[in-house]
């Protein structure tokens, strides 16, 4: 019996890491979130002044990108793999509301995507693997054996990042948390390079309703199917 590829797209916030995770612990896969190798490079454009909310240095930041290493180590503690940026870990920092303004901004560069489209690729080059973001069934993987895709509506969304935030400690107004969402949900499905599209033979779920333990039974058997057949 061969490995698969799963791919899972969706709007941002809608527990697409969560449900990956837990996917990837049951079959034994490799998971890998592609938002964070974004959000690394966005956090390396920060921290260079290449990017704010006025200004995206964009020719300047394409000429950095060889000099961005990024690197998944799993934590044995955590169970799950951490984002390291040219050898450091940034997990913490990549998640703030701070990178979320300016992430989708970056991942409109069509070098930027080409460079960790190549990395993701061959992350999954021997299947085996649960990848989560919003090419993945469209550009990365077009022909991974399943493909699901997750909506909820934009206030379920904001309230649960807004409390996932809180608990961390971070101080974020509710109003702000719905405003990125929204405005990520416009840049991501508007850009032109790889926007985010729900692929022809994707499965959705939409979890505005949907409890995590409904999703992970449906989903499970969806990949128990398409492993019995390939
Ligand atoms: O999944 P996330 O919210 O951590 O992703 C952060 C941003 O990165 C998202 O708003 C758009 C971008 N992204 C992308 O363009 N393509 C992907 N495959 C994954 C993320």
């Amino acid at each position: 019996m061969e490995n698969i590829t799963i791919a899972i797209d969706g709007f941002s916030s809608t527990g697409k890491s969560t449900i990956a995770k837990l996917i990837a612990k049951k079959y034994n896969y490799v998971y890998v979130d592609t938002g964070a190798m974004y959000r690394a490079v966005t956090l390396f454009a920060m921290q260079n002044n290449l990017v704010t909310i006025d200004f995206l240095k964009k020719e300047d930041l394409v000429k950095q990108l060889e000099n961005i290493s990024l690197e998944f180590i799993f934590n044995s503690d955590l169970g799950y793999a951490e984002m390291f940026l040219n050898g450091e870990n940034v997990e913490k920092e990549i998640r703030t509301l701070a990178v979320s303004k300016l992430v989708s901004k970056v991942a409109t560069i069509s070098e930027v995507r080409k460079k960790l489209v190549l990395e993701q690729q061959r992350f999954g080059e021997k299947g085996g693997v649960v990848m989560d973001g919003r090419d993945i069934g469209t550009v990365v993987f077009p022909n991974a054996e399943l493909k699901l895709f997750m909506t909820a509506s934009a206030d379920k969304r904001a309230t649960r990042r807004y409390k996932e935030l809180l608990d961390r400690g971070d101080k974020v107004s509710f109003d702000d948390i719905l405003f990125n969402v929204q405005e990520r949900d416009r840049i991501d499905s508007t850009r032109e390079d790889s926007p985010l599209l729900k692929a022809e033979d994707a499965i959705e779920f939409d979890n505005s309703d949907m409890g995590i333990a409904e999703q992970f039974e449906r989903m499970c058997s969806l990949v128990d199917q398409k492993i019995a057949q390939n």
